[in-house]
């Protein structure tokens, strides 16, 4: 296939606490990683790389297969790297010689409709060379300086709360992350940084990136909502 989904799990999850890797945890019978895997697989036919913590390739397959159907053959698990960006570089160097176009997307967004994937592909097929799926700000948002007080207020409607899966045209991502000379966390923010414009489609609540212990009650509480 031309397309290929990145899907970076290699965080610790530190602020989850979860007893494992966030995306090992589990969210129902399911774990986070297997629930995210869901959601590509009901993208556009793509190569999927998983990148997971050294130590966790093999639940990682498992969990791939689970739920790949007939595109098993277009698996693969790599491991991952101290950051998102070295965990984006470790996948970026999995890919097929024939892939030209790349989605890079957290794990930890569990329940990203495959709508979204859909709007980013969409973009990058209307000629768009980099594109991510963005939210509206609803909290009122505060520049502040080291010790907490407020320096400047920030115009909201000026902002919007960037999500994944992100797109890009592969020579774009690599060549980024080839010149990068600074960590971002994330893949727009890495691309931009090199020069290129980022454009934006409709991204979704439902998308939100489990980070902490509540928003581990929300997924869970969300799939049990939709169990039969
Ligand atoms: O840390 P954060 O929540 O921003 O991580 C976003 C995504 O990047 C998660 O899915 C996480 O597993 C992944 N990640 C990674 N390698 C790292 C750090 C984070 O793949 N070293």
């Amino acid at each position: 296939p031309r397309l290929a989904v990145i899907v970076v799990a290699a965080g610790s999850g530190t602020r989850l606490n979860g007893g494992a890797p966030k995306a090992f945890v589990g969210l129902d019978e399911h774990t986070i990683l297997r629930h995210s895997l869901s959601g590509v697989f009901a993208a556009p036919r793509a190569q999927v790389v998983v990148v997971v913590p050294s130590g966790f390739e093999g639940a990682a397959l498992t969990d791939a297969h689970a739920v790949a159907g007939d595109r098993r053959d277009l698996v693969s698990v790599v491991s991952g790297g101290a950051t998102r960006q070295s965990s984006v570089a470790a996948g970026l160097a999995a890919l097929r010689a024939d892939v030209d176009t790349v989605l890079v997307h957290d794990a930890a967004r569990a329940l990203t409709p495959p709508a979204v994937f859909e709007r980013v592909v969409a973009a990058l097929d209307a000629g768009a060379d980099a594109v991510i799926p963005a939210v509206p700000v609803v909290d009122t948002i505060k520049r502040v300086d080291a010790e907490g007080a407020i320096v400047a207020a920030v115009d909201r409607s000026e902002l919007a709360a960037a999500q994944t899966p992100q797109g890009f045209r592969r020579g774009i991502l690599e060549e980024a992350l080839r010149s990068a000379d600074a960590d971002h966390t994330d893949d727009a923010a890495l691309v931009a940084a090199a020069g290129h414009p980022v454009i934006t489609v409709a991204g979704d609540a439902a998308s939100f990136k489990i980070t902490t212990g509540p928003d581990l009650d929300r997924a869970r509480a969300l799939l049990a909502d939709a169990a039969p």
